[in-house]
């Protein structure tokens, strides 16, 4: 796939007068973004945890790292591709949970945007337990595009397992077990305009229209949202152990990835555990705000990984940042909030811009620097720590 002919289409239909309005930097982005979301919404995917030390690090991580140049490669074309618990990618991207996207556009159908992008560029959307629609309806945008699942790991695990029963039944491909958010991190913004979305029964969609959660109500959701945003609270906080995650996996056969592992000996127990996949990640800055960034982390859970795959995300804010990540051992790289800004100011074909745009951007960034595949970016010496 010719991921770079992207810029060939910008620049001709500037020929004819069509100049694109979409933004090609994330600082434009992110600076359109804020002004067009609700305030309220804006605060609640900005921001980070405690004084968001880590969520800019995060970023800024990437500085860090620089690709060496190879010249006189000859590599016309560049394969991305990736094969992921047998799905067949064109690009090692992945559009990261995200639990509030289904907010972050007017209509509040923002996860179903999500998904027809996904439909409509090949990457898959990893589906966050925390929905404006119900996963089935969010599934049945896909199209051919695969779709991973993303677990929140209830208090009840008979919820627990409708949640991945339903999952399964829709189609998704894997499970995303989330284990960095079994409470929620200190959040500074949040609470300083005392604004928590699910609290006001947000974004709830899976829940209230699980049959097993319903039956711990005693009004219904229609009746009563506010009962179920308080049930739903109730059952979130889970300080989930080992024996949980064994016992997840033990009752279903979906590839299961764990996601918010930053070090070796989590990686290995979780592998210990017969997880198919890590997903190396501080939650992009959100949760814990301990001051190492993921990306310092990635080597060490790569290399203690052996064969498992290990995706990786918290930062990424370019095509160039997907390039170094892969280079520094991931086997696919989690966009997050660049896609939602995304939504937010362009809406379906928002997503699907800022989707092409990464691939446009790592797929030039290779050519022009000699790697013609993602084994080649592997090689040692292909990325130094400035
Ligand atoms: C939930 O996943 C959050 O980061 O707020």
């Amino acid at each position: 796939m010719a991921f770079g002919d992207y810029q060939n289409e910008v620049y001709f239909g500037g020929l004819t007068g069509k100049v694109p309005d979409q933004p090609f930097t994330f600082a434009e982005l992110e600076r359109r973004a804020e002004e067009l979301m609700p305030p309220n919404t804006w605060s609640y995917v900005a921001g980070g945890a405690g004084d968001e030390l880590t969520q800019r690090t995060n970023a800024t991580a990437f500085q860090q790292w620089g690709l060496v140049p190879r010249m006189l490669r000859g590599v016309a074309e560049r394969d991305l591709s990736v094969n992921l618990f047998g799905m067949e990618l064109d690009s090692p991207l992945l559009l990261a949970p995200v639990g509030v996207v289904g907010i972050c556009e007017p209509e509040e159908h923002g996860d179903i945007k999500v998904a027809r992008a996904a439909a409509r560029t090949g990457v898959p959307m990893i589906a966050s337990s925390l929905t404006c629609d119900p996963m089935e309806d969010v599934a049945a945008e896909l199209g051919d595009t695969p779709g991973l699942f993303q677990l929140y790991f209830p208090n009840d695990r008979e919820v627990a397992e409708s949640l991945v029963r339903r999952a399964e039944t829709a189609g998704f491909k894997a499970i995303v077990l989330t284990l960095d958010t079994w409470i929620l991190g200190w959040r500074p913004r949040d609470l300083s305009i005392a604004h928590f979305p699910q609290l006001r029964g947000k974004c709830l969609a899976n829940y209230t229209s699980d049959p097993v959660f319903r039956s711990r109500l005693d009004e219904s959701p229609e009746e009563n949202p506010m009962l179920a945003a308080g049930t739903w609270a109730q059952m979130f906080g889970f300080a989930m152990t080992w024996e949980d995650l064994a016992w997840l996996r033990s009752i279903t056969d979906l590839p299961l990835l764990v996601k918010g592992i930053s070090n070796a000996e989590d990686t290995r127990k979780a592998i210990d555990y017969g997880v198919n996949g890590i997903y190396c990640s501080n939650h992009g800055g959100r949760q814990a705000n301990g001051g190492i960034p993921a990306l310092y982390t990635l080597p060490e859970v790569v290399d203690a990984a052996g064969d498992v795959p290990v995706l990786f995300d918290s930062g990424v804010r370019s095509g160039t940042d997907v390039v170094k990540a892969l280079a520094l051992g991931a086997t696919a790289v989690g966009i997050g909030r660049p896609y939602v800004y995304g939504l937010t100011v362009g809406g379906e074909d928002g997503v699907v811009h800022l989707i092409r745009s990464f691939q446009a951007e790592a797929d030039l960034l290779m050519a022009v620097n000699g790697y013609g595949s993602i084994a080649d970016l592997r090689s040692p010496d292909a990325i130094r720590k400035l």
